[in-house]
């Protein structure tokens, strides 16, 4: 089971763990050493963390863990108490066995002033000109904002996938994409697999050939679902009425805008996966989908199962099932087949027959949260320009949006069209007492797609 995706929700000390082992020893580099283009300050790679939740002071965590000499330096969350709980997690050596050569700690390496410290929609904005690289874990819809300002800005990037919600959204983050190629900006995105020992090795080999040709992907993430923030629990701990926003952006997972739909935030792993090996974008896609279990006024419009079927420009397909269902099959990987052979799960390779001719043998293989921050600050360091994430991060997202609109809408939907399309879900003004773009009807239930009815495009 590769199932991947921790540091969400409330943080345990087992999340932690898993989402941040560490490399240990490490050399911290003396000022003369630090050779990069965007550094600033005595020798420091200066970071911001945008988006202050499980996975923000996961990745944050791991920055802080490279051999580089690393600072966080400012931080930025919607929520003040979001930020607050991040940097008590942080600065807590329960969470972190990390030491460096020099017998520092996490906590040692983290100088956040009260006056770094920004709340709000615009907080992004204020941390970005104080760091050398952002960090960037909110909701994916702020993720082509901040990632164009971020670029914009000329600063190296960490961002969580998925990049966008919506059309519009991927489009921004393509056209970011290409301004930080000009700026030689390395752009890592957290699509992890490829930062992955099983994963790397296995599509290579697949790339090498070793099923033939592969006329079909099978991609799964089938799983009992993510947390869900209630209503009444966030606005008793309030002791008050959150207005509509605010409510929808405590309990993101729910609304579109924000999340993009499970096939979105989380299958879009997979997707990748399935893009990566075939090496190729889908040209269409048709599927079906729905919410058998996701009933309730806090369960907003999302549906909790889809099965799609994408074609590639070449007839190859990609089938992909994901499902937020507990009690049922549960089932998180890729499968290849083609014209010599299988590949029914990452990490092993089989004839037609089934004789097994390749398994990867896990000889404690790096943790690939930690690779990523590992090999992107490696890069900085050094002044090399190495990591160009966004563009495929990008088509990724596509893929997985592509999906959604073909089981919302139950229609074949065309990847040009999909792409190209100007529906955009995001509100037209952030803040507080803003309306979001969906809203409940007088009975408290949010309105759901109804394929054959719904519009996507
Ligand atoms: N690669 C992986 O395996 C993996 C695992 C978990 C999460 N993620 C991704 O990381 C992102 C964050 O997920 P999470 O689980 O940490 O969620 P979370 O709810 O724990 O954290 C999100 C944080 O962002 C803050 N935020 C919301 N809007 C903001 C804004 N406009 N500006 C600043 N801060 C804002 C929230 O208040 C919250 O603290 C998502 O895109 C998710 O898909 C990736």
């Amino acid at each position: 089971m590769h199932q991947q995706d921790q540091g969400r929700g409330s943080v345990s000390r087992r999340d932690f763990m898993k989402t941040s082992a560490l490399a240990a020893g490490g050399v911290v580099m003396s000022a003369s050493q630090l050779a990069g283009a965007h550094l600033t300050g005595a020798g420091e790679i200066k970071i911001g963390l945008i988006g202050c939740g499980g996975r923000g002071t996961g990745a944050a965590m791991q920055a802080l863990s490279t051999k580089q000499n690393v600072k966080l330096v400012a931080m930025a969350d919607a929520f003040r108490d979001r930020l607050d709980q991040s940097l008590a997690n942080m600065s807590n050596p329960e969470y972190s066995d990390y030491t460096g050569p020099d017998g520092s700690t996490i906590k040692d390496r983290i100088d956040v002033p009260e006056e770094h410290k920004f709340v709000g929609f615009d907080a992004y904005k204020k941390v970005i000109p104080l760091c050398d690289v952002v960090l960037i874990a909110t909701p994916p819809g702020f993720r082509p904002e901040h990632f164009e300002a971020a670029v914009a800005a000329g600063k190296h990037v960490f961002m969580e996938k998925p990049v966008a919600t919506d059309a519009p959204g991927v489009r921004r983050v393509l056209a970011a994409a290409e301004e930080a190629k000009k700026k030689k900006l390395n752009v890592v995105v957290g699509l992890q697999r490829h930062y992955q020992t099983v994963y790397r090795e296995w599509v290579e080999r697949l790339h090498n050939g070793a099923i033939g040709d592969i006329h079909t992907a099978r991609v799964y993430w089938n799983s009992g679902g993510v947390w869900v923030r209630d209503r009444a629990t966030l606005e008793k701990e309030a002791g008050r009425k959150l207005t509509e926003m605010e409510y929808q952006m405590r309990n993101w997972y729910y609304y579109n805008w924000l999340c993009g739909d499970h096939i979105t935030e989380q299958h879009i792993h997979n997707l990748d996966v399935g893009n990566w090996v075939m090496q190729k974008y889908p040209v269409r896609a048709s599927g079906m989908g729905g919410r058998e279990v996701r009933k309730g006024k806090d369960h907003g419009e999302i549906f909790d199962h889809h099965y799609v079927e994408y074609e590639y420009a070449d007839g190859s397909r990609m089938i992909s099932q994901c499902r937020h269902i507990k009690g049922c099959v549960n089932r998180v990987s890729e499968a290849f087949h083609g014209s010599g052979g299988m590949a029914p799960e990452p990490g092993t390779i089989l004839t037609p027959s089934g004789y097994t001719i390749w398994k990867h043998r896990d000889r404690n293989d790096p943790n690939p949260y930690q690779v990523e921050h590992d090999e992107l600050f490696a890069a900085i360091e050094k002044g090399e320009y190495k990591y160009e994430d966004a563009t495929n991060g990008a088509k990724a997202t596509m893929t997985a949006i592509l999906g959604r609109m073909a089981t919302y809408s139950g229609q074949l939907i065309e990847w040009d069209d999909a792409i190209n399309s100007e529906l955009s879900l995001m509100p037209k003004k952030y803040a507080w007492d803003a309306e979001p773009p969906v809203k409940p009807g007088p009975d408290g239930f949010y309105p759901v797609p109804v394929p054959g009815v719904t519009k996507v495009l």
